[in-house]
């Protein structure tokens, strides 16, 4: 649709940016902190382990005079549950308390309204030792950790996003790290946990809305759009059958409570679906969303599947990279976009596509928690960053969020990943994301310097200008 006017953004819309304890704060032992799952496993040789990290648990008040000197109006970020149960559940670590409450109270000094994922990838260890989510007391520990979270924070905090990227931690695993000795859980107990999951997140939500009657709370997926390889109509069915089986599943069971009948026939018919319990899902039904989270980096093309292993392709995949499954599609190129240098497709008309679709298919406002571009960014001797592609990436992304809104989806805001570099998921520090670098390298902490680079001063000005781009 072409239009002769296009909306502008809206005067409340959330201009903000995003990071997660983990990939952030480093601190990971200390003050009363427990082990998380990413603090036990097995990181990749020669990458930043998440130890240090961003070191912003030491410089959290410097951060965040950056970013208000950037002009956010709204940050993203999430609680470490081990900083505040260092087991997951029992006694609470009122030092862990203490660093989340100066964050949101630096934050609101500044008017930077705090948006608090409550777990992001980062499960307390000593849950995971008790089988982690395939043990339904895992449910009850989230509950109880996100009743503190609403009790001591539930004045300050109007936003809350429950579980950051379940899809990818259900379909991709290996993405966010391999548990020491290397096994992963099969699909089996990876779809019983999903349950759990949604089990915990429905109860978290209602918890929500009876504890903190000013509070917002959504769920964060990992969405996109599939893209069928041609006009077959076989490749029309793979399509659909990947992006309901990767994303709306997901949201259908957040939002509405119940299994896309899809999905259910795909986990039965392989003998992979969850037992569900009395009264599960009428608790994942009982919690409401009140607006969806999107994180969005690509978009995939997908063509029939062959119904053999062939489907499945031999490199190596990860939350954006489809490797394809036997039986439901194979993953295909697609000639008219562009690609990083991870092979992430750069694709931002399929941000204002996967928009339109969420909001028809649920009618809730959409907080876009995550979109960027990871890069090997550069020191100039300057001593800043030149990151035209970064500025380049978030316009493109930018003008068909306001496309989106023309188009009437109603988007809250934009939050792109990440405001300041952090250690990536699975390829360090290597990879950065931010508007502000960070100084230090894979293993070599240097001074850890904040740097602002080129696309800081472009967003800053994106920003006062209420999304006018240059
Ligand atoms: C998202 C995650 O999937 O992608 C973030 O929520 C992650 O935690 C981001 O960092 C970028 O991925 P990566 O692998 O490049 O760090």
């Amino acid at each position: 649709m072409k239009y002769n006017h296009i909306k502008p953004f809206p005067e409340s819309f959330l201009w903000g940016g995003s990071t997660s304890a983990y990939q952030v704060e480093g601190a990971w032992n200390v003050d009363g902190k427990g082990p998380s799952v990413i603090d036990m496993m097995n990181h990749s040789e020669g990458t930043a382990g998440f130890t240090v990290a961003s070191d912003h648990y030491n410089r959290y008040k410097e951060d965040i005079q950056l970013f208000a000197e950037l002009g956010l109006k709204a940050y993203r970020f999430s609680i470490a549950w081990t900083r505040i149960f260092p087991e997951g559940t029992g006694e609470i670590n009122k030092t862990g308390l203490e660093f989340y409450n100066n964050i949101i109270e630096e934050l609101n000094n500044y008017g930077i309204e705090p948006i608090v994922t409550m777990y992001h990838f980062d499960l307390p260890y000593t849950l995971e030792e008790n089988g982690g989510w395939n043990n339904r007391a895992t449910v009850d520990a989230f509950v109880e950790y996100a009743r503190t979270l609403f009790e001591y924070f539930g004045k300050k905090v109007r936003y809350w996003l429950t579980i950051n990227e379940q899809n990818t931690m259900i379909l991709h695993p290996g993405a966010i790290g391999v548990p020491k000795g290397g096994k992963l859980p099969t699909k089996k107990e990876l779809y019983q946990q999903n349950h759990h999951m949604l089990i915990a997140q429905g109860r978290v939500m209602q918890l929500c809305h009876e504890m903190c009657p000013n509070g917002k709370i959504g769920p964060a997926i990992n969405l996109t759009t599939m893209y069928q390889a041609t006009c077959k109509p076989e490749d029309a069915i793979a399509a659909h059958n990947w992006e309901t089986i990767r994303g709306w599943s997901f949201l259908d069971l957040a939002v509405h409570g119940r299994y896309n009948a899809l999905f259910w026939n795909y986990l039965v018919e392989r003998q992979i679906e969850p037992i569900i319990e009395e009264g599960d899902l009428a608790a994942i039904k009982a919690g409401a969303p009140d607006f969806i989270a999107i994180n969005y980096y690509s978009t995939a093309t997908i063509a029939e599947s062959k119904g053999d292993a062939s489907d499945v392709s031999p490199r190596a995949g990860d939350q954006q990279i489809m490797l394809g499954e036997e039986g439901v599609y194979r993953a295909a190129e697609n000639s008219h976009v562009g690609k990083t240098r991870y092979g992430w497709v750069i694709d931002p008309v399929g941000l204002r596509l996967t928009l339109r679709k969420a909001f028809e298919r649920y009618n809730l406002p959409i907080l876009i928690t995550e979109n960027g571009i990871g890069a090997p960014d550069e020191l100039t001797d300057e001593a800043t960053v030149e990151d035209d592609y970064r500025i380049d990436y978030i316009r493109d992304h930018l003008k068909q969020v306001q496309l989106a809104l023309t188009d009437g989806v109603q988007v809250i805001g934009y939050c792109p990943w990440a405001v300041i570099d952090v250690v990536s998921t699975h390829q360090g520090y290597g990879k950065r994301y931010g508007f502000i670098y960070v100084n230090r390298g894979e293993d070599d902490l240097l001074d850890l310097r904040r740097i602002k680079k080129k696309s800081f001063h472009w967003y800053k000005q994106v920003i006062e200008t209420n999304g006018r781009m240059s």
